[in-house]
């Protein structure tokens, strides 16, 4: 058998060319050597599909034998990678190996998001000739990050066209095994639910149907060993880079094997190909790890934050901002937001940004109205001078005058039907003729399949943009898409346009990043509905949760842990009682959990007492003071996701392991409490290690394996109630 073999540095991706052609996965995990086509089994199995040219031979099917992308037409009537349809109408290929090659370098995709780096690509040619169609598996083996990842490009050989309905990034089988699959939902508020779920005869998916990918499920997910924990067990990631529609899945089949998968979603493909063109599956990051969920997430740490991030901000420190939306709302005039910026900068603070609400009518409510004016004004990217006091430029340049950076809310990709953009070109939006539209916060979402839409908003975004002194640009999106029905298509096909869709939005962000290459640029969508490693290539920090809270934040921040780096995350200290939960928490519980981000505030900084005013200046130093280990350490989960905790506590460590930093924070309340140990995890056991705040000395084995008291007199003990945090700096006493 022919074999491809795939090495990092500890893991090995093995696939096998049978005699007939076939592309059989054979091996994924620890770093080892040989041909383990040895792992192939051939008995007698009736009812299955055999290939022709297996003559009587039933030892071989698709249906059972381990495939590397599984073609629907092939006999294998599991859950397949790949679905096309000729013109006549036929369904159904039969891909056989052609060829391979290695090249030095890493891929690219043409208008999708790949990540980049040091690393080497593998590419293997699998055709049909009587459908004239050559699918290419795209492999970037990055060696020292122990990432893999694939990708798809489709071509179409032929004169007719080809309809393609499921084209899987990457799909493999494992011929034995149990496990279970680790994944994200949740909802505006509430994203990133840890859920853990065993992967039986079933599919067990999470996906979107509604153009982005979602608050609903994160694309994302873990399969693991049954057993794998934090620090052991065998556990495999795939990071979708795609900001639609999508599926990941995993199922065992009638023999117990698992094929799990991920890509664009089939439910909604159906994508025209036409002779000569070609297509494009986004591309999934995979890693393995051999030692529990901890590495596998360090693994996608490191590598997101070096190998997908992109621009001057990806490793830098960036600015500690306020932003207006939770001090004002809407209700802001331009004075107010110089009232805030002049207290932000007495603070320490380094950026103000302007939120909603800045441009066109958007926000202005008559008296009498019922509404909170978020119904209005998308669209029209022209500087409401009246409520702002003047252009801009003016507010930009006296919050520049007072120190601070400015930042600008935008939501390119949305109308509402009460703006002059709507009015002039309501067949910008996505709906369908005839039909109401589905409106969501008031708002339809506009055609960005078409070039000039697109160029369109980001002309009348830029006029703004380059009268000032802007550096910072927060990207959000607000509603999802269900009627994608583009004016100009012609040939109306809902699969894809909201693939087509994707790819507008990224052609956006190119244009944005060639025009301000120093820009920093955060995405958001209501909080984390498209927080995926494909926006992150463009915005290397995204706005994490809608939800401000920093207890409902514990959970959202650690789950998110799972498959992105701390350098992603969006986290402000907000004001209590929470605007979403109501709960109060102490500001100094708010810091901490808003120092394992990106860190800045979000409330009306004028409405603050004298102390809390000096615990910000605390904070913000004690947040530059630690930002290298905060985003550059190993990041390391104490209490793992969807654990019913008394503390949520995490830590970080320097890459020498001579410091490293534990974040605790206490989610109950008891009488007469037990006492808590904070555990560190990833520092060197032989070596002492002194704690900052109280001096006292432990080993390392000791902190690793009982951790150091919280609370140890009658004093620290009275104060250990619900929502307290710790952080405990230690140093290595050499
Ligand atoms: C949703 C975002 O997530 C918020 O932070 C804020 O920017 C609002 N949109 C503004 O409309």
């Amino acid at each position: 058998m022919e074999l491809i073999t795939l090495h990092t540095k500890n893991t090995t991706y093995q696939v096998g060319v049978n005699e007939n052609g076939f592309l059989l996965h054979l091996y994924y995990g620890p770093r080892t050597e040989g041909d383990m086509s040895n792992l192939l089994t051939y008995f007698f199995r009736c009812g299955h599909g055999n290939p022709y040219d297996r003559g009587t031979d039933r030892t071989f099917s698709c249906d059972f034998a381990p495939q590397e992308y599984s073609c629907y037409g092939s006999g294998d009537y599991r859950n397949h990678a790949f679905r096309v349809r000729s013109a006549d109408g036929t369904a159904g290929a039969d891909l056989r190996y052609k060829s391979h090659s290695f090249t030095d370098g890493k891929y690219s995709l043409p208008g999708l998001p790949a990540s980049y780096g040091d690393a080497k690509t593998c590419e293997i040619v699998l055709a049909d000739p009587r459908l004239n169609l050559e699918v290419v598996l795209k492999y970037g083996i990055f060696f020292e990050e122990d990432i893999i990842t694939r990708s798809v490009e489709v071509r179409n050989n032929g004169t007719d066209a080809l309809y393609l309905n499921k084209v899987m990034s990457a799909s493999f089988d494992f011929v034995t095994g149990q496990y279970d699959m680790i994944h994200f939902y949740g909802r505006h508020f509430n994203e990133m639910n840890f859920e853990r779920t065993f992967v039986g005869h079933e599919a067990i998916a999470i996906g979107s149907r509604r153009g982005v990918s979602g608050h609903q499920h994160n694309p994302f997910a873990i399969l693991c060993d049954r057993d794998a924990g934090e620090d052991y067990g065998s556990c495999y990631g795939m990071s979708l880079m795609f900001s639609g529609n999508y599926v990941i899945q995993a199922e065992q089949d009638q023999y117990s094997q698992t094929r799990f998968q991920a890509g664009i979603s089939d439910e909604m493909l159906d994508y025209q190909l036409l002779s000569g063109e070609k297509f494009y599956a986004p591309e999934v990051i995979m890693t393995y790890s051999a030692e529990g969920l901890g590495k596998l997430s360090r693994n996608y740490h490191r590598f997101i934050r070096n190998n997908v991030c992109r621009g001057k901000y990806k490793l830098q420190r960036r600015p500690i901002l306020v932003n207006n939306w939770e001090a004002t709302y809407f209700s802001f005039t331009g004075d107010k937001l110089l009232e805030i910026a002049d207290e932000a900068a007495d603070l320490g603070i380094e950026m103000f940004v302007l939120d909603d609400g800045w441009f066109g009518n958007r926000g202005i409510v008559n008296p009498g109205e019922a509404s909170f004016g978020d119904d209005r004004g998308l669209g029209d990217w022209f500087v409401n001078e009246e409520k702002m006091g003047g252009p801009i430029k003016n507010i930009v340049d006296k919050v520049n005058a007072k120190g601070l950076k400015f930042g600008l809310w935008i939501e390119p990709e949305m109308v509402n039907e009460d703006s002059n953009l709507y009015r002039i070109h309501p067949d910008w939006a996505l709906q369908i003729p005839g039909k109401q539209p589905v409106l969501g916060r008031s708002q339809l979402v506009l055609d960005f399949t078409r070039d000039e839409v697109v160029q369109n908003i980001f002309d009348q975004i830029t006029a703004v943009v380059d009268t000032a002194n802007i550096e910072y640009i927060k990207m959000d999106m607000n509603r999802s898409i269900c009627e994608a029905y583009s004016a100009a298509a012609g040939h109306q096909n809902f699969g894809e346009i909201t693939y087509k869709y994707v790819l507008g939005v990224y052609k956006f962000l190119d244009m944005l990043i060639e025009r301000y290459p120093d820009m920093l640029i955060e995405g958001c969508s209501s909080g984390g509905a498209r927080y995926d490693a494909g926006m992150m290539y463009y915005t290397p920090q995204i706005w994490t949760s809608d939800n401000s809270d920093a207890i409902e934040r514990l959970n959202i921040q650690c789950s998110a842990s799972y498959g992105y780096p701390v350098s992603v995350v969006g986290s402000h200290v907000s004001a209590v009682p929470n605007h979403q939960n109501h709960r109060i928490t102490d500001i100094d519980t708010r810091g901490v959990v808003a120092m394992s981000g990106n860190f800045g505030y979000e409330l009306d900084l004028t409405k603050l007492s004298r102390e809390e005013k000096d615990k910000i200046k605390e904070q913000i130093v004690r947040f530059k003071a630690d930002w290298d280990i905060i985003h550059n350490g190993d990041y390391y989960r104490v209490t793992p996701g969807g654990e019913n905790r008394e503390y949520v506590a995490w830590n970080m460590v320097s890459a020498d392991k001579k410091q490293a930093l534990l974040n605790l924070v206490t989610t109950n309340t008891h009488g007469n409490p037990l006492a808590i140990y904070g555990k560190l995890k990833g520092l060197q056991s032989d070596a002492m290690y002194r704690c900052v705040e109280t001096g006292a000395l432990f080993s390392g084995t000791e902190l690793m394996h009982i951790g150091m008291p919280m609370a140890t007199t009658q004093e620290e003990f009275d104060k250990l109630t619900e929502y307290v945090a710790f952080q405990r700096h230690f140093v290595v006493q050499e």
